[in-house]
C-alpha cells in the first residue's frame, strides 16, 4: 500500500489565497502534497474560472488574440449606455468572454472572425449546450445562443417560441466591431471608419436603439484607447464585481465537469478521456484509503489536467497515427497551457501543479517542466500513471484498447526505466481488473454523454 510521506491531512478546498500565479512560482513553490496542511478560505470565484477559460482558448492562434476579451469589455460598455442592471452588464460581460467557445475546430474559430461567415449559429448552439445544464451562467447560455442572430427589422426579438435576449443582439453588435476593429491603427480614426461601415446593416443586422448607443460610445475617446490597451485584461478586471462570486465545492466540480466537455468532445476519440481518468485517480484514492473531499480533488484534478488542450489544434491531437517532431512540440505545450489557465484560479494553485505535471517523468524526460524525481508530487504521478493506464486500456484514432497482460507490461517497463513511479504502478497492478471496470463504466456514462451531445449539436438547425 502507499502511503503518501508526511503527517496530517491535505484539505484541498483550505489553500490560502494568493496573488495571480506566475509561471516561476510553479518553480519556487514547496512540494505540495495530501500530506500538506495548508489553512482556511478556500475561494475560486467565477471571474476566476471563465476567465482562465477564455484566455486559453484565445492562445490556440496569435489571430485570435484576446478576441473574447475584447468582445466582453464592448459589450458591457453597450450595456452600460444602454442603461442595463449590474447584473444584465455581467451576464454580457460572461457571455462575451465565452461567445465563441463552441466553435471547437480552429478553422470553425478564425472563420467567426469574418465578417460575413457562413452557418454562424452551429457554435453559439454548442456553446450554449455546454453552458445551459451548470447554473451560474445558464442566462448567459442563453445569450450565447443567439449571438449572431440578426435583427432583422425587430423580427429578431424572437425565435420561435424563445424571447431572443437584448443581451445576445448586443453581443452580435460588439463581436462585429471588434472582429473589424484593427488595435494597430489609431484608434479614433479606426472606430469612426468602422462604425461608418457597419451602418449600412442598421436594421438588418443590428438594433437601431443598440447601434445608436454604439454611436454614443464612439464620442468617449477612452473606450477605443481602452480596446486598443495592452492592459485590457486589468481594466476589465477592475469593472467587474464577479471577483466577488464564489463557486462552492459543488459547482466547482460541475463546471470542471463542463470544461471536460470542451477539452474531450471535439472528438469520438477523446470524448471520455479525462473522465476516465478523474475515476481511475479517485478509486485508486479510495484504495488507498483517502478520505471522500481528498478524492473529489483528485477526481477534479483528473478532469481539468489537459484543459490546456483547448488551446492545440484538433487537427494535431486526433491525427491518426504518430505524430511528427513539430506536431508534438506543439503537444508538448497543453500541460503548460493548463497550469497558465488553472494558476489563474487563485485557490487551486495545488491543484494547477499537479494537473500541468502529469507528463513528467520520474528520470526527468518528461515534459515541459522537466521535474523529476521528489520534485514531482503525489498526485502528479498519480495522474500520471491514471493517464498512461487510461490511455493504454482506451481506443485511440490509430489502435484498439490494449489487453491487461499489455497494460501490464508497459507499465512494468516504465517503472524499470523510471518513468513512473513504481508504488503507484504497484496499485494499479495490484487492482487491475478493478480499475479496468471502473475505467470502461467511466467511459460507457461519458459515451451516453457525448452522443446526447452529438445528436443534440448535429440536428441543430435555426
Ligand atoms: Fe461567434
Ligand atoms: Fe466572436
Ligand atoms: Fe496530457
Amino acid at each position: 500500500m502507499y502511503e503518501a510521506p508526511g503527517q496530517g491531512v491535505f484539505d484541498p478546498f483550505s489553500i490560502p489565497l494568493g496573488g495571480i500565479a506566475g509561471m516561476s512560482s510553479l518553480f519556487s513553490q514547496p512540494q505540495g502534497g495530501l500530506n500538506d496542511r495548508h489553512c482556511v478560505d478556500y475561494q475560486v470565484s467565477l471571474w476566476e474560472v471563465v476567465f482562465a477559460l477564455s484566455e486559453t482558448a484565445d492562445i490556440v492562434n496569435p489571430k485570435l488574440s484576446h478576441h473574447h476579451l475584447k468582445v466582453a469589455y464592448l459589450s458591457y460598455r453597450l450595456g452600460e449606455m444602454l442603461g442595463l442592471s449590474p447584473t444584465q452588464k455581467e451576464n454580457l460581460l460572461l457571455a462575451g468572454f465565452l461567445h465563441d467557445i463552441g466553435a471547437f475546430s480552429l478553422e470553425e474559430r478564425l472563420s467567426a472572425l469574418d465578417f460575413d461567415f457562413l452557418n454562424p449559429h452551429y457554435h453559439a448552439f454548442v456553446g450554449y449546450t455546454l453552458f445551459e445544464k451548470f447554473p451560474p451562467l445558464s442566462s448567459v447560455a442563453s445569450i450565447i445562443r443567439f449571438h449572431h442572430f440578426p435583427w432583422n427589422h425587430g423580427a429578431g426579438e424572437q425565435y420561435r417560441d424563445f424571447a431572443v435576449p437584448l443581451e445576445s443582439h448586443i453581443l452580435y453588435l460588439a463581436d462585429r466591431v471588434s472582429i473589424l476593429f484593427n488595435v494597430h491603427n489609431e484608434p479614433l480614426q479606426e472606430i469612426q471608419e468602422r462604425v461608418s461601415f457597419l451602418k449600412q446593416f442598421v436594421p438588418q443586422l443590428f438594433s437601431p436603439d443598440i447601434f445608436e448607443a454604439l454611436l454614443e460610445l464612439v464620442t468617449k475617446e477612452y473606450v477605443w484607447f481602452d480596446l486598443a490597451s495592452p492592459l485590457l485584461r486589468e481594466i476589465v478586471s477592475e469593472i467587474t464585481s464577479l471577483h466577488g462570486i464564489p463557486l462552492n465545492t459543488e459547482e466547482f466540480l460541475l463546471f470542471a465537469s463542463v470544461l471536460t466537455h470542451l477539452i474531450d468532445f471535439r472528438s469520438p476519440f477523446t470524448a471520455t478521456h479525462s473522465t476516465g481518468i478523474a475515476e481511475v485517480t479517485r478509486n485508486v484514492g479510495a484504495i488507498i484509503g483517502l478520505s471522500e473531499e481528498e478524492q473529489q480533488i483528485l477526481f477534479a484534478t483528473g478532469l481539468l489536467h489537459d484543459l490546456g488542450k483547448i488551446a492545440i489544434p484538433n487537427t494535431i491531437l486526433d491525427k491518426p497515427g504518430p505524430l511528427s517532431p513539430q506536431e508534438m512540440n506543439i503537444v508538448k505545450r497543453h500541460p503548460y497551457y493548463t497550469y497558465q489557465a488553472l494558476s489563474q484560479m487563485r485557490g487551486c494553485h495545488f491543484l494547477a501543479q499537479w494537473a500541468s505535471l502529469h507528463h513528467e517523468h520520474l528520470n526527468g524526460s518528461g515534459y515541459p517542466f522537466k521535474k523529476k524525481g521528489e520534485e514531482i508530487p503525489f498526485e502528479a504521478r498519480l495522474l500520471a500513471a491514471s493517464d498512461v493506464f487510461s490511455a493504454l486500456a482506451e481506443d485511440r484514432p490509430y489502435r484498439g484498447p490494449m489487453s491487461n497482460q499489455g497494460i501490464k507490461n508497459t507499465l512494468e517497463q516504465m517503472v524499470a526505466s523510471r518513468d513512473l513511479d513504481g508504488d503507484i504502478v504497484g496499485i494499479f497492478l495490484a487492482n487491475l481488473s478493478t480499475l479496468c471496470d471502473v475505467l470502461k463504466e467511466a467511459q460507457r456514462k461519458t459515451r451516453e454523454e457525448y452522443a446526447h451531445f452529438r445528436n443534440r449539436v448535429t440536428t441543430f438547425s435555426l
